[in-house]
């Protein structure tokens, strides 16, 4: 008996122990994310250009859940004080935004005559960021492209690589010796599957697959040429580095079935591997299982070839290896099945060539959004298999977050436990060796979200957008990820 307490209390103390040992390095980047259409405002001030937000809020207002739109969002354009100053309550140690290309190049057909006003409210922001030591991660692209892009055809245009790379060097010309993270594209699949394929994003083109699959190989080459361009033009003097980031959800197994585990890995494919895969893998090109099965569906479709198209060595050379960085947006899980599609929770299988159900556990605890619940363990299980996947790529976690509704108020119970599981989750991705190097909570502050206009919201700061000025008051979530950044663990 005495043999068995004493056994007990030495496991009782190495597990305190542990837990207490759980720390986060010292030098991990905890920060917290936007993005410019959902949080600046200011849509036509100072010489700006129109983009695909602006265009599809103002002409077809009812696709948007409230009919809102981004015209003035969290007014950042005029509050970007009042964000920095945010920053430093919290005591991050960076800070995740992204440029407005239609600000910066109103005529992006002209990349030698960029807005000067958008430059410089740019210039500002990161100026107050760099200040107070906040180091500034700057996407170039989180979904808002200039419409005069889009009435050429956006994506689709086989011009895209060299518009885009037109853009990144103007970016990299004018901040880069401030901004020393990059990412080009925030999130390939929403970009190109809901854009182009699917309709649940602007420019919401329905051209089905044929616009997800073309809009990818565009996309992978714009991001290769801007990383290219960085890496032969700037890297050199500047010093920085430049990724893209990808959401990566978890797909796990419904059940331990062969067939299971098959459909899981597809789904893997069609929903992350389509971007990853050409950049991160040793080969390059597209997902070798799903290109067989686009392939095979597009004929019996009727089409004369697949509707993926195929990279040339070249280009496939090109993509492979050009990040510096692997950045992920991890929110949630789904189970997949091969054979069962109603059982609990369904949601709709997404890419049409895969047909797979698609389930989350009715144990999970539910957020505002269809799409987000509290998987727990789902940031060890995404991170661990992509780390496996491409060995010695170092992560940033570039979202994550939990959405309540706009009646929700500051005190945020849900989002707390979120966060506390999800960086738990995180610590033992860092146990297992894997390399992340930092973490970007979405978001620091309610803002637009997308179709779902503002009834649904993410921020650690709720923002009064009845008020003129857009007050700002931390939630709950935002005093225990203050403390969680200062200590370095978890329960202090
Ligand atoms: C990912 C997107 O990058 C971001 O813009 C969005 O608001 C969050 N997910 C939440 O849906």
């Amino acid at each position: 008996m005495k043999f068995i307490l004493y056994i007990g209390l030495i496991i009782a103390s190495c597990h305190g122990k542990r837990r207490q040992d759980r720390r986060f390095p010292d030098d991990f980047l905890f920060g917290t994310a936007t993005a410019a259409y959902q949080i600046e405002g200011a849509y036509n001030a100072d010489g700006k250009g129109e983009n695909i937000w602006d265009r599809m809020t103002h002409t077809r207002p009812h696709v948007i859940k409230d009919m809102s739109n981004g015209d003035i969002a969290a007014n950042s354009y005029y509050n970007y004080k009042r964000d920095v100053e945010m920053m430093r309550e919290l005591g991050v140690d960076a800070y995740r935004f992204s440029f407005s290309w239609s600000r910066i190049l109103p005529n992006p057909l002209a990349p030698y005559k960029v807005n000067q006003a958008g430059v410089d409210f740019y210039n500002n922001y990161i100026n107050e960021m760099v200040k107070y030591n906040i180091t500034p991660m700057a996407t170039l692209y989180h979904w808002d492209l200039p419409q005069k892009l889009q009435d050429l055809g956006g994506f689709l245009n086989p011009l895209f690589p060299e518009w885009f790379e037109d853009y990144a060097r103007v970016v990299f010309e004018n901040f880069g010796d401030r901004v020393k993270l990059f990412l080009t594209f925030n999130e390939p699949r929403e970009v190109c599957f809901e854009g182009y394929g699917w309709s649940t994003k602007a420019p919401i083109l329905n051209v089905t697959d044929v616009g997800t699959y073309l809009c990818a190989k565009h996309l992978l080459l714009g991001h290769a040429k801007a990383y290219y361009a960085y890496v032969n033009d700037f890297k050199s003097t500047q010093q920085g580095q430049c990724g893209i980031t990808i959401s990566s959800a978890w797909f796990g197994p419904l059940t331990d079935s062969e067939e299971d585990h098959f459909a899981a890995e597809i789904k893997r494919q069609a929903e992350w591997g389509l971007y990853a895969e050409p950049i991160f893998s040793e080969e390059g090109g597209f997902p070798k299982e799903l290109s067989h099965i686009v392939a095979e569906k597009s004929l019996e479709m009727g089409y004369k070839q697949s509707r993926m198209p195929e990279f040339t060595d070249e280009e496939r050379k090109l993509v492979q290896g050009s990040s510096d960085f692997f950045g992920v947006n991890h929110y949630s899980a789904a189970l997949v099945s091969a054979t069962e599609h109603k059982t609990f929770n369904p949601v709709p299988s997404l890419l049409a060539d895969i047909d797979v159900g698609i389930y989350t556990s009715p144990e999970w605890l539910s957020s505002a959004s269809t799409w987000l619940q509290l998987a727990p363990d789902s940031i060890y299980n995404a991170l661990n298999f992509l780390h496996n996947k491409y060995p010695n790529t170092i992560f940033y976690i570039t979202e994550n977050g939990w959405s309540t509704t706009s009646d929700a108020g500051l005190i945020d119970e849900d989002r707390i436990t979120y966060y506390r599981s999800a960086l738990n989750s995180l610590l033992d991705t860092l146990e297992a060796g894997v390399n992340v190097k930092g973490y970007m909570a979405w978001s620091l502050m309610d803002n637009f979200e997308w179709m779902e206009g503002y009834t649904e919201l993410f921020g650690l700061y709720e923002v009064d957008f009845q008020s003129e000025a857009r007050t700002r008051t931390p939630r709950k979530s935002a005093f225990i990820y203050k403390e969680i950044i200062k200590s370095r663990v978890i329960d202090p």
